[in-house]
């Protein structure tokens, strides 16, 4: 039987958590809580998925939770996935456990994770697919979010409604 453990997310979401209860706006933080952690969920299903081990993956859920930091800080979208890596590399800088490799890994994803046109490192793409994959499975049937290209790539990739043949 294994304990419950304290690890390095926990760390992370704890100051996440700091940040979104602090939002004026309930309905900020609402979205926040649900975006950041369903792209961090993703992004650890999508690593797995790809072979990564669970390291790999934790790294990846880490970045899906602090992407759009700055979004919810500020109530601004204005280049956010620069100033989200900022704030992402204060954050796992205070905790020590974590080596200057791995920090720069999440940062560079955060920093590139809105150029959805372009094709990055691997673990770049995850965060982009795992962004794109959080806004459609949230409303499976919304045409929009399904329709993005990310998307579609994902549900191919993960073998999702195959017996209806449509993608
Ligand atoms: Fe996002």
């Amino acid at each position: 039987m294994h304990e419950r453990q304290l690890t390095r997310i926990d760390s992370v979401r704890k100051q996440l958590d700091e940040m979104l209860k602090q939002c004026e706006d309930k309905e900020t933080s609402r979205n926040g809580y649900v975006h950041l952690y369903g792209v961090g969920q993703a992004c650890a299903l999508i690593a797995l998925h790809r072979g990564h081990d669970r390291k790999y993956a934790e790294l990846a859920e880490i970045a899906g939770m602090l992407h759009d930091y700055s979004t919810y800080k500020d109530g601004t979208r204005e280049n956010h996935a620069e100033k989200s890596s900022i704030e992402a590399e204060r954050i796992l800088r205070s905790i020590p456990q974590f080596t200057p490799e791995e920090i720069s890994i999440v940062c560079q994803a955060i920093s590139k994770h809105s150029d959805k046109e372009q094709v990055h490192t691997e673990f770049d793409e995850i965060l982009k697919d795992a962004d794109d994959m959080q806004h459609w499975l949230r409303n499976p049937v919304e045409e929009y979010f399904f329709q993005k290209e990310r998307a579609q790539k994902v549900a191919r990739e993960f073998g999702l409604m195959r017996e209806q043949g449509k993608w």
